[in-house]
């Protein structure tokens, strides 16, 4: 989005304001430039591109209002029955107004429709506001990883969250599988 956008509206828009798709090539400069403006140590534009074109479409997600400007996104990948959710961000000026959770349970479902019955991120320590925003979402914190980030240096709290219903998860912990056919 640019700045100049958000200026000539009265307010950002809110979440219902907004629609989440899958990305496309022409979005990765908005993308890009949140990602920069977001984080100190941003994935490259480069990066972006990789995964819009290896992974499938759905596992890059756009946050856009009405007039298309792009606010946010999300970018996620499964491998058989776990997600991993890669970065979400949405731009500063539209914070605090939902779309970021929107993003998130997008992010959820469409990895639970893939087949996916976990998802797992990393965050910052001290990163309140997307800690905070993942427990209120089911997110629980099951590890830690000492000095994961750099720019500044940091601990990564490693949070999971369950896709699906305990009762419909195909694995269900060693204590409970059934014993293998002889
Ligand atoms: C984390 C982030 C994506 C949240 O986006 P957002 O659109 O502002 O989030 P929402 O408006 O949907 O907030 C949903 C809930 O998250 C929590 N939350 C969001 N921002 C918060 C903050 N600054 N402080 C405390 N809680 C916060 C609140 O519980 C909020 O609900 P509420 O507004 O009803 O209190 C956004 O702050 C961001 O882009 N941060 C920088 C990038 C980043 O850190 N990404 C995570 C990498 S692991």
């Amino acid at each position: 989005m640019s700045a100049g956008s958000l200026v000539r509206r009265r307010t950002a828009p809110t979440a219902s304001e907004c629609r989440t798709r899958a990305a496309v090539h022409r979005d990765l400069r908005a993308v890009a430039r949140i990602e920069r403006a977001v984080f100190p140590d941003p994935w490259s534009h480069d990066m972006f591109v990789a995964h819009l074109r290896y992974a499938p479409p759905e596992m890059f997600l756009i946050a856009e209002a009405s007039e298309g400007e792009v606010l946010g996104y999300a970018l996620m990948r499964t491998v058989l029955d776990e997600a991993e959710l890669l970065n979400i961000a949405v731009t500063p000026e539209a914070r605090r107004r939902g779309i970021g959770l929107q993003l998130l349970r997008a992010a959820m479902e469409t990895c639970r429709a893939h087949g996916a019955e976990w998802m797992l991120l990393e965050v910052r320590e001290a990163n309140v506001a997307a800690r905070t925003l993942y427990e209120r979402h089911g997110f629980v914190p099951i590890g830690r990883r000492a000095g994961y980030y750099h720019s500044p240096r940091e601990d990564a709290i490693v949070m999971r969250a369950p896709l699906v219903d305990p009762a419909d998860r195909t694995d269900r912990g060693p204590d409970q599988r059934e014993s293998p056919p002889r």
